[in-house]
């Protein structure tokens, strides 16, 4: 997957892509172009590498003309390569497009194009250009023959179109890859997600599946692509976006991934501010359903996974995970007395929106936890709780973690009626980690230059911990690239015990709660063998070598305070082996196919 972004207004255009471009890195960043128009000449530059090293090479910015497109790149069909980079042309370099998403019928659309037409890439998306280049040479304008387009299109597709000879337009088809159009006095952008425009605008209109929408300056007039008429204007809802610059910015940091950290007491603060009603409502909801199935990805899997305990612990509830790519293979079971709880940063993730669509088609009820607002997976929930923990721009997820942590202890206590502790007990916590998130800091950075070069790392818990070991290794792959593996500490012993060498770094998570006995006898088992103990707890202990000191919490509330300084583990070890952690290799924050 990939981020794309458009503009047409009076000023040039490709500074205004290549910012938004800069801000849609998290979704690809292989290989990145952009094309304009200026003069009846369409120009095109793409090349392979991050954005900044492209721009160095090309000046992306520097490109003339006052409509634009560009794209950054997250390679699914076609190796990484200057041929496979967007924009792709039509044999005449005369229209531009680029795609998010991928096309599933590419190989015999392209076979029936190829008599005629010239393809240059390996990419599924290149027959888009190819595909309206032949509908507008049978006198079709650049909007039906969209339209035209997206009706032989099958798969996921957001894309944007220009030609050179309908200058100052742009036209874009969204089928479940996220869209999103800026409104600004006389310009209109158009881009994966809103932080791409948001200094220039916070007015916003969504796009739905099927819908194409026709940009000229100043003006953006939507119609619906499936029902197949494109003289009927759709009358779509404009809304207010309450991100702030700030939010998207790094302030002073060197990493989205500190600052986001660092801000983690602030958002579990944030999403505290829900509205009662409408967590008793979900409350209620979790409480009455026949079954509950929670659905994620990634870390938020994670936290769905502590989601589940919580809801058993304080609450009484027994409720089932699973994993939002696997669901389809459990869908069978999921019926109308079935609340199925999707869990999403981005609320794009694929496979999630998958199992919300086959949710609904069983006519389940679908309470959704995410931050991005309007989001796809937002929009088709019967419920929506939002983390607002504002845009989360690092690769890795760490604040919104914490924020989906704060909302699940919400609902547990909801559940019992006790919503008011709950609250008051999280903001205690968060005071917590305040007080005790920075003396963590050197010592973790020391850690990380003494274990920079190992090959692996393992954690290990139990009981609720056990999925912060499980993050904390993910962590520690997304951004260092040394292997890891999070594993409940009692299996150690039966088989990955015969991996621990001398030195082996094995984080241990014991806080003082109902596991601390029995976990601090598997670290001993590991110290035994050779193993460097790293200690994640509130009480020192003789197995450690290292001791993470954490604040002690009510039992319950360790996972929220354990999982800080592993956040923190990860990013000092990307920077100790000279990696960017915002931006791992291979990865994509929002991973919008399947
Ligand atoms: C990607 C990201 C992960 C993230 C997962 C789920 O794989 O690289 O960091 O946890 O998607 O994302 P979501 O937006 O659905 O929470």
């Amino acid at each position: 997957m990939c981020g794309i972004a458009g503009f047409v207004g009076s000023e040039p255009a490709a500074p205004m892509v290549f910012k938004a471009l800069t801000r849609l890195e998290y979704r690809g960043y292989d290989s990145a172009g952009l094309a304009t128009i200026s003069r009846g000449h369409l120009w095109h530059k793409k090349g392979v590498g991050k954005l900044p090293e492209v721009q160095a090479q090309l000046n992306l910015d520097k490109m003339p003309g006052t409509v634009g497109i560009g794209h950054v790149r997250w390679a699914t069909h076609g190796a990484v390569t200057d041929a496979n980079a967007h924009p792709h042309l039509d044999c005449r370099g005369r229209i531009a497009v680029v795609h998010n998403g991928i096309i599933e019928n590419y190989q015999e659309l392209r076979a029936s194009l190829s008599p005629t037409h010239r393809f240059l890439s390996e990419t599924d998306s290149e027959v888009i250009p190819h595909l309206i280049e032949a509908h507008m040479a049978q006198g079709m304008s650049l909007e039906d023959a969209c339209y035209h387009t997206s009706r032989q299109l099958k798969g996921s597709y957001a894309f944007l179109a220009i030609a050179a000879s309908e200058p100052d337009k742009i036209v874009a088809c969204r089928q479940d890859s996220p869209l999103v159009v800026g409104h600004s006095q006389g310009r209109c952008f158009i881009a994966s997600d809103v932080p791409s425009f948001l200094e220039h605008t916070n007015q916003v209109t969504y796009m739905e599946d099927g819908e194409m929408v026709v940009l000229v300056p100043g003006q953006a007039t939507f119609y619906n692509g499936l029902k197949g008429d494109l003289r009927e204007p759709l009358a779509k809802e404009v809304s207010q976006i309450d991100w702030t610059l700030e939010d998207i910015s790094k302030q002073g940091y060197d990493y989205f991934m500190l600052k986001e950290i660092m801000e983690e007491p602030t958002t579990i603060r944030r999403a505290l501010e829900q509205d009662r009603q409408l967590v008793m409502d979900a409350a209620m909801d979790i409480l009455r359903a026949r079954q509950v199935v929670i659905t994620a990805c990634g870390t938020s899997r994670y936290a769905a996974l502590i989601g589940r305990y919580l809801f058993s612990k304080l609450a009484g509830k027994f409720c089932d995970v699973v994993m939002a790519s696997e669901f389809q293979y459990f869908s069978d079971s999921v019926d109308k007395n079935t609340l199925v709880i999707a869990v999403s940063q981005s609320g794009e993730t694929a496979d999630v929106m998958e199992g919300v669509r086959r949710a609904k088609a069983n006519e389940a009820q679908v309470l959704s936890i995410v931050n991005t607002q309007g989001s796809s997976v937002a929009r088709a929930s019967d419920r929506v709780i939002y983390l607002d923990c504002g845009p989360e721009m690092a690769v890795a997820a760490t604040k919104s973690f914490v924020s989906q942590l704060a909302v699940f202890y919400l609902l547990a206590y909801a559940m019992r009626s006790r919503l008011d502790e709950g609250i008051a007990k999280l903001k205690a916590a968060a005071g917590a980690i305040e007080r005790e998130l920075k003396d963590n800091f050197k010592k973790v950075e020391r850690l990380a230059e003494v274990t920079k070069d190992r090959a692996d790392y393992y954690f290990i818990a139990r009981g609720a911990n056990f999925a912060i070991a499980t993050e904390g290794a993910l962590k520690l792959k997304e951004i260092s690239y040394i292997h890891a593996e999070g594993m409940p500490a009692g299996e150690l012993k039966h088989g990955t015990l015969s991996l621990i060498e001398d030195g082996t770094p094995v984080v241990v998570i014991c806080p003082q709660d109902y596991t601390h006995a029995e976990t601090l006898s598997n670290a001993m088992e590991a110290r035994a063998r050779g193993a460097y103990i790293i200690g994640v707890s509130d009480a020192d202990h003789e197995a450690f070598h290292e001791w993470i000191r954490i604040p002690q919490t009510e039992e319950v509330f360790y996972p929220l305070v354990t999982v800080i300084p592993l956040q923190l583990l990860a990013y000092y070890l990307a920077l100790a082996r000279g990696l960017d952690p915002d931006h791992p290799r291979h990865l994509a924050k929002s991973v919008t196919v399947k």
